[in-house]
């Protein structure tokens, strides 16, 4: 009998090692040949710890299973895959939470064993690679490009054009650099690629490597992941002794070695420039661009910055051809989007589809409304510096032009549900705080427009002139906006003045402020 059960952060949280050995011991005692397989999870986080079960037709899943369960589940058939017990959730491909979904990069995640290389191989892993070792670099260039992909941390610029940069600076030493700071809200796409599915950032990277004529990478994972940096680790170990990785890759000749370093906690290292800065040992603070982190980059060397989906999204590109990438998507964005369901949501996890998905049916359909069962209120997508969006704006399709022309943003994927009993007066004070506290303080704007930002919305709560101070902050968050150097300062007005806007009532004087 084989037997799945999670070992990601997610299914670790809430008990999945208790509830393997639970089975283990069960199965010992009653005399069951057992496997048990920790593979990756599949991102239905609220079954977790969900256990499948191999059989004839496949694999069958219960969830959320306890360790108290599964003496139960055991005489309900669970070996045997038998569906009675009333955790048992059916055929795992038939939950229709996974079976609406594309999932071209998340293919894998929860199906394999994530570190085992024999399992990688088995699902289509290195055949990218192999396809890359024997194309031109300019050829790679051009496959990626024709794919349509765009960054996947946010901003959405072509991966094909970044590399192009990258790759007609002359010959010298070049990086590529992962952006694994996974700092928004609600986001946890980066962690489960890392933890569940390592083998394809590896390969992701080391394709980046063989198009731009880089020979080194770093991944920049944030300290916060402590099990990602575990897997990915042993993983890189691993790949390094099959020849995926070093000085000789697959008998190619050609060279590239990766290495992992750790952010030390400050959001603002998720910023391309200060990342690099971080990453040559120095204090994480923005770069004035240009110059191009393509051009002058790493140790002031050509890099790609790229974040870990975009990487992730790479091996698929390479083995089935840019256009079956591209066959997904909407208007110029192809492909698919990780969206990361979280906050007061009942069916929290990782949703995969093609753009285009409206965000009413993401929240609806994939997430079930809210946890709370009381009415949905606000929604903040793409992270504590994206807009929150009303119900009005709920029917938009979600893909990068469509969002950006009502000032949404997309970000890295993060979707944050509110129920009816947010104060958004208190989001929009949290955004100048947040600030606040992450700004690198290069920038006026950005490190004392924050502090003031705070104070006045202290100040409009309080009933304190409150006119001439919704005028001053709606002046502050214009400031902001155009004289910030980054994205910190420069979107943080973005959720203040969608409360501004769309939920005004909350930014009344409250009686506790006003006495
Ligand atoms: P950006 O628009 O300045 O740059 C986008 C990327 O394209 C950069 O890597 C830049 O170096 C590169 N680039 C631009 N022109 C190029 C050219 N001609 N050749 C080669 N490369 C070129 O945006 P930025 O500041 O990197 O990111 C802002 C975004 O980050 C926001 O939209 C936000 O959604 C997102 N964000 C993501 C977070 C996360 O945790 N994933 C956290 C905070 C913000
Ligand atoms: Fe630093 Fe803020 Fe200026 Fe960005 S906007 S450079 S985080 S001070």
């Amino acid at each position: 009998v084989t037997v799945y059960v999670p070992c990601d952060t997610t299914a670790l949280a809430v008990g999945a090692d208790a509830v393997a050995e639970t089975i283990e011991r069960t199965a010992r005692r009653k005399g069951v040949a057992l496997t048990v397989i920790r593979n990756g999870s599949r991102g239905l986080f609220w079954l977790e710890p969900m256990v499948e079960v191999a059989t004839d037709q496949g694999r069958v899943a219960y969830g959320p299973v306890a360790p108290d369960d599964v003496e139960a589940l055991v005489e309900a058939g669970l070996f045997e895959g038998r569906q009675t017990h009333p955790l048992a959730l059916g055929p795992t491909e038939a939950i229709p939470y996974l079976k609406r979904q594309q999932r071209l990069t998340f293919s894998r995640i929860g199906v394999t064993d994530p570190l085992s290389l024999e399992d990688y191989r088995a699902h289509q892993g290195f055949a990218g690679l192999a396809r890359a070792l024997e194309m031109t670099p300019q050829a790679i260039v051009d496959e990626v490009k024709a794919s349509g992909l765009r960054g996947r941390g946010g901003a959405a610029f072509p991966t094909g054009i970044k590399w192009q940069t990258v790759h007609d600076e002359p010959e010298g030493q070049k990086y590529i650099v992962c952006n694994a700071d996974e700092g928004d809200s609600g986001t946890f796409a980066d962690r489960l690629v890392m933890e569940c599915d390592p083998y394809m950032l590896i390969e992701g990277m080391t394709i980046a490597g063989l198009a731009v004529g880089a020979t080194r990478g770093y991944i920049y994972l944030r300290s916060e992941y402590p099990l990602a940096h575990r897997i990915f680790n042993e993983a890189l170990e691993r790949a390094g002794e099959a020849g995926y990785l070093g000085d000789n890759i697959l008998g190619s000749g050609r060279r590239f070695d990766l290495e992992v370093r750790l952010g030390a906690g400050a959001y603002i290292c998720g910023e391309e420039t200060s990342l690099l800065d971080s990453l040559e040992g120095k204090r994480g603070m923005v770069r004035a661009k240009p110059p191009l982190p393509a051009i002058k980059g790493l140790f002031g060397r050509p890099t790609v910055v790229n974040n870990v989906l975009s990487l992730a999204a790479v091996p698929f590109i390479l083995e089935r051809g840019a256009q079956a990438y591209a066959d997904y998507g909407m208007g110029r964005s192809r492909g698919t989007v990780a969206l990361q369901l979280a906050g007061n949501v009942k069916r929290g996890g990782l949703v995969e589809l093609a753009f285009g998905i409206t965000l009413r049916e993401l929240m609806e359909d994939f997430g079930g409304g809210t946890r709370s069962g009381r009415p949905l209120k606000a929604v903040q997508v793409g992270g504590p510096l994206g807009a929150y969006l009303p119900e009005s704006q709920w029917d938009n399709a979600i893909d990068y032009e469509g969002f950006a022309a009502f000032g949404g943003v997309v970000g890295h994927g993060g979707v944050v549900m509110f129920d009816d009993t947010v104060d958004m007066g208190d989001q929009a004070r949290f955004a100048m705080e947040f600030c606040s506290v992450e700004s690198c303080g290069k920038c006026t704007p950005c490190r004392i427009g924050a502090v003031r930002g705070v104070e006045v919305i202290d100040r409009i709560r309080a009933g304190t002139d409150r006119d001439a101070n919704l005028e001053l902050l709606s002046d502050l968050c214009d400031t902001m906006v155009d004289g910030s150097l980054c994205a910190m300062g420069g979107m943080t007005p973005f959720p203040v003045q969608s409360v501004m806007q769309h939920f005004p009532d909350d930014l009344q004087p409250r009686p506790s402020l006003t006495g």
